[in-house]
């Protein structure tokens, strides 16, 4: 089995962003433990990451029939409001599981708004590091139960 993780605009700065909110944990080392734990899990972990909307969507296009089984997004602020990765991710009939490293509803009013989280087969927020490493486990149980 194979699960993309996908991590949106300006999350290429954790470790150096707003430590409060997302501590001092960096992208390269949430992707260790992602592959990390895929290994125990036997799935293999793909990770994405870009600042540009266009090159999310086209990724996630490639996502669509390449033998995906689930994606885990972190969309960053695209979460709020990005219509077109909604779109995105509408096409595909995997699982999806909306991750955030901060309690996106104990924060700025903006951020209780997700344009995904209908069409998410979940959501997971508020745990740093664990709210991806529980949405991988969310997303490899959620593939493996349709099958
Ligand atoms: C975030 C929360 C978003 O509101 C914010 O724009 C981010 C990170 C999180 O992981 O907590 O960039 O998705």
């Amino acid at each position: 089995m194979r699960v993309l993780v996908l991590h949106g605009v300006n999350l290429d700065m954790f470790g150096k962003r707003d430590p409060a909110a997302y501590g001092t944990i960096t992208l390269p080392e949430i992707d260790t433990r992602l592959v990390e734990l895929g290994r125990d899990l036997d799935v293999d972990v793909e990770t994405f990451q870009t600042n540009e909307e266009g090159a999310m969507c086209e990724r996630i296009h490639a996502a669509h029939g390449d033998g995906t089984a689930a994606v885990v997004i972190n969309a960053g602020a695209w979460t709020h409001y990005s219509y077109a990765i909604r779109d995105a991710l509408a096409i595909l009939s995997v699982p999806i599981v909306e991750v955030h490293m901060s309690n996106v509803h104990a924060r700025e009013a903006f951020r209780e708004i997700s344009v995904f989280s209908d069409i998410a087969t979940g959501r997971i927020a508020g745990f740093g590091l664990d709210s991806y490493l529980l949405g991988l486990r969310a997303a490899v149980s959620s593939a493996a139960s349709r099958g």
